[in-house]
């Protein structure tokens, strides 16, 4: 993105995306790399108009503590520690960074200057979020404190002079009460003139989709989803023409979904190719049961499919794909570990004949659907709950089979109903069921019924990196229970899943 920007170096704090969020919340554009990241690259990059040294859970005085090229305090522009990153700032400009012995961890008041510059316009006794036990207990020269808390003498520290700042607790995390004033204050020092607005992040993206592509051809891969259905609109809207869409039916879709996308694209002027591609997907998923193993399967046909779809078309040089952030991310990066190998990242063959076009990628979710609207996308596509691209083949625990899928596909759009039509959802952002392949003894009339256990899933989220579990009416739940057990013959039980993300994730695999 060519735009101007702040930098969140990751030293491997959970909290690391949500910097990066909160900055483009403050409609700056930031991204999170790996805190090794060679500093040519930083010189070089006039775009570049601050950075961020994220917090982590190594000790700076470590052996082997992620560290930092000093020469990125020199690069002229304003540096912001927070947590580990102060320390560090610290520890490298000869201050003293010890193992404390009382862990501060979740809200702490502090007192600060209310005339420095990162506290300017707050107040001086305020809640924080703090997660730490080193502490820094000397300061660098040339630096001054600007805020203590009871067990902590420097909460807060700046050199003015040379624009270097640091903090001990959490600005980005929703309890620090003044978090966003503090971001902000650190953005104002950055000078930054480009706005992060979707309005004209689809001219961004559109012009470099153009640059990209050229004279050549793409294949989109859609899935109904909202994010591929997002990726189609904008380049529907970047290269029309030059637009080919495929809609592959792996059998492991959403009751009815097939007949829904096809209904949803009719008006988009592209073309659109629906491959009904179920046999083969059960066929390369028979006795499948790792998780792991099941995505990338998937992953590989999917590409198997779309070979042979633009081995019949010409042209077909790139293949465009709904990658978001968190997909990126939770596909894992250098400093977070793999979590779960996302279909559209992760999963891919290495001798793939495509090369990717993946406008999302730098996106949250709910920027994505933002952007859908300022395309001028209906609001009914924009609203659709997300899908994963291994379908239901990862609500499915154990192996696949077609019968199971019809099964889950039963159960899965009674939970959608019932859902839907209760107004007290309480926010529920993704909702569906889940064939856990357990069974279990029930009666019926006066019958004894030997039937699958199925779950409930629904989960409140703004961007699906973390969810928690929705607080559904108890008569709501009922309901979906009995009409499950007496509409989808082979039920025999149905219980609701209560773990929040983390420490579960919202797909059962
Ligand atoms: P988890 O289960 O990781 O899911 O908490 C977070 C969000 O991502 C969706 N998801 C996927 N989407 N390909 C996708 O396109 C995948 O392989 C995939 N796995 C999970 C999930 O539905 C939720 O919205």
């Amino acid at each position: 993105m060519k735009k101007e920007y702040i930098l969140v170096l990751d030293y491997g704090s959970q909290y690391n995306q949500l910097i990066v969020r909160r900055i483009r919340e403050l409609n700056v554009y930031s991204k999170l790399v790996h805190h090794d990241v060679d500093i040519k690259l930083l010189k070089n990059d006039p775009l570049l108009k601050g950075i961020i040294l994220s917090g982590g859970p190594n000790s700076v005085y470590e052996d082997n503590a992620f560290t930092i090229d000093e020469e990125i305090f020199n690069l002229g522009i304003p540096v912001l520690g927070i947590c580990y990153g102060m320390q560090l700032i610290c520890h490298k400009l000869g201050g003293k960074v010890i193992p404390g012995t009382i862990k501060e961890f979740g809200k702490t008041d502090i007192e600060v200057e209310t005339d420095s510059m990162l506290f300017n316009g707050t107040i001086q006794h305020q809640l924080t979020w703090m997660s730490h036990t080193d502490k820094v207990v000397s300061i660098p020269e040339g630096f001054k404190k600007i805020a203590f808390s009871l067990n902590t003498e420097y909460v807060g520290i700046e050199n003015d002079e040379k624009m270097m700042y640091g903090i001990q607790f959490h600005p980005e995390v929703t309890h620090t009460e003044y978090g966003m004033k503090i971001i902000q204050n650190f953005i104002d020092k950055c000078a930054i003139e480009d706005k992060w607005e979707m309005a004209n992040i689809v001219d961004d993206l559109i012009v470099n989709i153009r640059d990209e592509v050229n004279d050549d051809h793409v294949l989109c891969a859609l899935s109904g989803g909202v994010d591929s259905s997002v990726v189609a609109y904008l380049l529907a809207k970047a290269i029309g023409s030059k637009l080919t869409c495929v809609f592959v039916d792996h059998g492991l879709l959403r009751k009815d979904e097939a007949k829904q996308v096809i209904e949803l694209f009719k008006d988009l002027d592209v073309e659109f190719i629906l491959a009904e591609e179920s046999n083969l997907f059960f066929k390369k998923l028979r006795g499948v049961c790792d998780p792991e193993r099941k995505r990338k399967i998937i992953g590989a046909t999917f590409i198997e499919v779309f070979d042979n779809i633009s081995s019949k078309l010409d042209n077909i040089k790139y293949l465009a794909q709904g990658t978001i952030y968190a997909d990126v991310i939770e596909s894992g990066t250098k400093t977070a570990q793999t979590i779960k190998s996302h279909h559209n990242v992760g999963g891919l063959p290495a001798n793939m004949q495509f090369k990717l076009i993946e406008p999302l990628r730098e996106l949250f979710k709910d920027e994505v659907r933002n952007l859908g609207r300022a395309l001028g996308m209906p609001e009914h596509i924009i609203n659709r709950q997300p899908f994963p691209g291994p379908g239901l083949a990862i609500r499915i625990l154990n192996d696949v089979t077609n019968e199971k899928a019809m099964l889950l596909q039963d159960v899965d759009a009674i939970v959608r109903e019932e859902i839907e039509r209760d107004e007290n959802n309480h926010g529920a952002w993704q909702y569906f069921a889940v064939l856990t392949g357990a069974k279990s003894v029930g009666v019926i009339g006066d019958m004894r019924n030997y039937g699958e256990v199925v779950a409930i899933r629904a989960v409140s989220s703004i961007d699906g990196m973390s969810a928690d579990f929705c607080r559904i009416d108890y008569d709501t739940l009922a309901n979906m229970a009995t009409r499950i057990i007496n509409e989808v013959p082979g039920v025999a039980r149905v219980v609701y899943d209560i773990t929040s993300k983390p420490p579960g994730t919202i797909e059962w695999e």
